[in-house]
């Protein structure tokens, strides 16, 4: 399973059309959502040869360049990954520290949450996740 970028060991793995890093897929949304640019199968349909074979951390990465290059900046992100199995907070760290280093920002601006959905739903049955992302923007200063 592979989540924000960090190969998790499991016996369980996320099926998706892409590396199915949902963590990633979450913060590339919530990017393109604070300056209203659309969402992620809009910019990277899976049927554009363009990203073919791409890593999702490719995927927020643009998403990041035209995050600035409307002239914003990131100030920080919150995460959850909504999980059963298998139990995450051992790998929280690393996780972190790669998305504040891809993205240049301080490990304490990146926030990586985890829960169960307490054995409800098709989540709590462990036959499917979710990911959600918050993410602050401000205005570049004039330099
Ligand atoms: O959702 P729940 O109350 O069971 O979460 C308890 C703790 O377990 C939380 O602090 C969370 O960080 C951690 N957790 C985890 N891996 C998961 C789900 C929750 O490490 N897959
Ligand atoms: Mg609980």
């Amino acid at each position: 399973m592979l989540l924000g970028g960090v190969q998790i060991e499991s016996e369980f793995g996320l099926d998706g059309h892409s590396d199915a890093d949902i963590l990633l897929h979450a913060i590339t949304d919530a990017l393109l959502g604070a300056l209203a640019l659309g969402d992620i199968g809009m910019h990277f349909p899976d049927t554009d040869p363009r990203w073919k074979g791409a890593g999702s951390m490719q995927f927020l990465l643009h998403a990041l360049t035209l995050v600035n290059q409307k002239n914003f900046e990131v100030v920080n992100l919150d995460t959850t990954v909504i999980l059963e199995k298998p139990k995450l907070k051992d790998y929280r760290q690393q996780i972190r520290e790669h998305i504040a280093s891809n993205m240049s920002l301080p490990v304490d601006s990146v926030s990586v949450k985890f829960k169960t959905a307490e054995k409800v739903g098709p989540v709590g049955e462990g036959r499917s996740a979710e990911a959600q992302a918050l993410v602050t923007v401000r205005r570049k200063l004039e330099s």
